[in-house]
């Protein structure tokens, strides 16, 4: 499927969707399933990944009593999705990333601690629908030439820190300031070594793949993202979401 495969040096696409969406509140399937428009959110992005010819494999992380359910709904919507598969996702957003470089080196024989390796891992959430063609091409060449990068945009309010959650602690300079988003994307080699390195507690906290890479100082490039790549979180987020779908129609 993908141009140029070079087994030392393929993409995967990996998308997040082995959360439950609690903060949505009462639904009943996990968000990343609600329709937006004519389609599941998840359909949307996984449609942006699947029409870029990059990727060797999407890799789809869903919780495992939603696998099947999954799976029927690729089927449904996408047509000839012979480079999508659907694989159990893990307790911690961190958890799912892993699962899928396992399943990757499994399938794929990579060597995780050869240095050779410069297999690229793009993940991205399930619940941001709007991700853009640029996005991703922007992303895998930099995760090609850094190593790994962050999509993010610049903070447009202020950002306040409070370490107590009751005072201000420190008002950063704004100009320093960016909003994360994703996709986040990482060699698969090096994201691997250096999460093996961290000690169980470090595992907890880091819920975000970037901060691996800065704790252990890494370089992470900035991507350019955009305001419209929101992350579906809330209700409200999926109100939003309709409008930007109905702009772009
Ligand atoms: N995610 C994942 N595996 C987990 C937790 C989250 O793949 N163990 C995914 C979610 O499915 C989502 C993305 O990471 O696509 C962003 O996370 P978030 O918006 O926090 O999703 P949820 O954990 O599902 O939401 P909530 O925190 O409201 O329960």
């Amino acid at each position: 499927m993908a141009n140029g495969r070079n087994e030392d040096n393929m993409i995967f696409g990996a998308i997040l969707a082995g959360g439950i969406g609690s903060r949505m509140g009462n639904v009943e399937k996990p968000k990343q399933f609600l329709f937006l428009g004519k389609k599941p959110i998840i359909i949307h992005t996984i449609e942006k990944f699947y029409i870029n010819h990059d990727f060797e494999e999407i890799i789809v992380l869903s919780p495992k009593k939603w696998i099947s359910y999954t799976e029927d709904i690729i089927n449904e919507y996408i047509h000839d999705a012979d480079n999508v598969s659907v694989i159990e996702g893990g307790k911690l957003r961190n958890d799912t990333i892993m699962n899928a470089i396992n399943y990757i080196e499994e399938k794929y024989s990579l060597e995780g601690n050869s240095a050779s390796d410069d297999s690229i891992l793009v993940t991205h959430d399930s619940v941001r629908p709007f991700v853009t063609h640029r996005i991703i091409e922007e992303n895998i060449k930099y995760a090609k030439e850094y190593g790994a990068c962050d999509t993010v945009i610049p903070a447009t309010d202020t950002i306040v820190e409070s370490n107590n959650n009751k005072t201000i602690t420190a008002i950063p300079n704004r100009d320093f300031m960016y909003q994360g988003q994703t996709p986040q994307s990482f060699k698969i080699a090096k994201l691997k070594n250096l999460y093996n390195s961290l000690s169980e507690n470090e595992k907890e906290i880091l819920t975000d793949a970037a901060k691996i890479f800065v704790i252990k100082n890494e370089d992470v490039y900035l991507v350019d993202g955009e305001v419209t790549n929101i992350k579906i979180t809330y209700t409200y987020d999926l109100k939003v979401a309709d409008s930007i779908l109905k702009e772009n129609l």
